[in-house]
């Protein structure tokens, strides 16, 4: 069974009389275990495309399929609980808390889902040891590089065990060294755990770390390129334990 399934997405956004058709027509299966990359020009659809499969936002119509489930016409609480309990996000600028370290930063997530203390400070902690942070669990943001607090968010991404990590530019705001190191963590937790994670990445090296890249252009899909086996460009980042 496909993990994600969208046909004839498409998403239209009103400015006054102006209509902006950002997707006209999205078919794309993503299957469980695969490492996808989407890339096109500026203004193609990729971030509208990733928030619609990270049910942040709805297709004006089509239909999305998560895990077998009607998504795309879920009322806000129950998307939130989807995107709480399947999903894990990782963002360009990281969105960490700035006045938090980050053990609490991990741990938010579990606090919305209700968990107690103790069981949120193991896994809070697991997942950091996941991304090679665990020494570092109780620095705040600023008294971490970019690279790391990007780390961070990926443990933050983690720690609720998600069906799938949707990234969008996780690697814009980084050198490339820190860039591969954060290609060589997703690669490693796509490999060895089978998570499935979707990217938009303008970068083709980063988008290269994948086995599948989908290319936008002007809100449809252009073509899907199926990668063979490919090793880590650098073979870096054996940090995960
Ligand atoms: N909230 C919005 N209101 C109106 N138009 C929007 C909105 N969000 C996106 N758009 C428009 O939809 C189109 C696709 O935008 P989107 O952000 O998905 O592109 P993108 O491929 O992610 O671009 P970039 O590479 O610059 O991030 C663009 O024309 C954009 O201006
Ligand atoms: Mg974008």
């Amino acid at each position: 069974m496909a993990l994600l399934q969208l046909r004839g997405v498409s998403r239209q956004y009103r400015n006054g009389q102006v209509r902006i058709d950002a997707l006209r027509g999205i078919d794309l299966t993503i299957e469980q275990g695969w490492f996808v990359s989407i890339m096109g020009p500026s203004g193609s659809g990729k971030s509208t495309l990733l928030n619609i499969i990270g049910c942040l936002d709805l297709p004006t119509s089509g239909t999305y399929e998560l895990a077998g489930q009607r998504v795309d016409r879920l009322p806000d609480g129950r998307l939130a609980d989807v995107r709480n309990q399947l999903i894990g996000f990782v963002f360009q600028s990281f969105h960490l808390l700035s006045d938090m370290d980050a053990q609490a930063n991990v741990e938010l997530p579990l606090i919305y889902r209700g968990l107690g203390r103790r069981e949120r400070e193991t896994r809070a902690k697991t997942a950091l040891e996941a991304v090679g942070l665990g020494p570092r669990r109780h620095h705040r943001p600023a008294q971490l590089s970019g690279g790391e607090q990007q780390r961070v968010a990926i443990a933050r991404a983690l720690v609720g065990d998600p069906l799938v990590i949707l990234a969008d530019e996780p690697t814009g705001a980084l050198d490339s060294r820190s860039g591969q190191t954060i290609m060589g963590i997703f690669q490693q937790l796509n490999r060895e755990r089978g998570l499935t994670i979707v990217q938009v990445t303008h970068d083709e090296n980063i988008a290269r770390y994948g086995g599948h890249i989908v290319h936008l252009l002007d809100g449809l899909v252009e073509r899907e390129e199926l990668l063979g086996a490919n090793p880590a460009p650098s073979g870096e980042a054996a940090v995960l334990a």
